[in-house]
């Protein structure tokens, strides 16, 4: 099966700005997503999004919530039409006129799934958070206390233990961070320092 999407270009640039209301957004959300540790881990990526786009870019409010918008769509169609990721999503977008940008980093976050390389810094940061964010709530889970007391060097223990959480890609994670310019320790502690206020 290939999620090869065949091309890189998404949406039309005269829509540039346009997102969905947060109503809208849900909607979807609720709509098209049923399995709910899969609403968890878009939620979580929303999060880290935001805060990245709020905290680290110091973007205005209309470019945090399309930071946010991308992460929490951006796993959309997996739940229910597997076989067509990420490309639903993408047409479902472009039929709503949503913004290029919002469209491109949901066909990046997978480029070696969808041939869809992270060009922007909201294509770089969703790939990031994406694995890592699943790796570190696995992690959470098998954890006493959950996120409580949860360290950089804990987290990057289970990278390295293969059999962990296996199915996270650790190259992907390596590539993303790369790729982001921030050092893996840095998006560790950020993800562990806003991941646990998402319920
Ligand atoms: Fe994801």
């Amino acid at each position: 099966m290939s999620l090869l999407l065949s091309r890189d270009v998404f949406g039309d640039e005269k829509n540039k700005g346009n997102v969905l209301s947060k109503e809208e957004a849900y909607n979807l959300f609720n709509d098209w997503v049923k399995n709910t540790r899969l609403q968890l881990h878009m939620k979580q990526v929303a999060a880290l999004m935001h805060a990245w786009a709020k905290e680290k870019e110091n973007l205005n409010d209309a470019d945090v919530w399309r930071w946010e918008l991308a992460g929490l769509l951006h796993d959309a169609d997996w739940d229910q039409w597997p076989e067509t990721h990420c490309k639903k999503i993408i047409e479902e977008l472009e039929r709503r006129n949503v913004d290029p940008e919002i469209m491109h980093a949901i066909a990046s976050h997978g480029h070696l799934h969808f041939g869809v390389q992270p060009q922007t810094k909201m294509d770089k940061m969703l790939y990031a958070f994406d694995e890592l964010s699943g790796l570190i709530h696995a992690y959470s889970l098998m954890r006493p206390n959950g996120y409580e007391g949860m360290d950089v060097k804990g987290v990057k223990k289970r990278l390295k233990e293969k059999s962990f959480a296996a199915n996270v890609s650790r190259e992907d994670i390596n590539d993303a961070a790369n790729r982001a310019e921030t050092s893996l320790d840095d998006l560790i502690a950020f993800v562990i320092q806003h991941q646990p206020k998402v319920v």
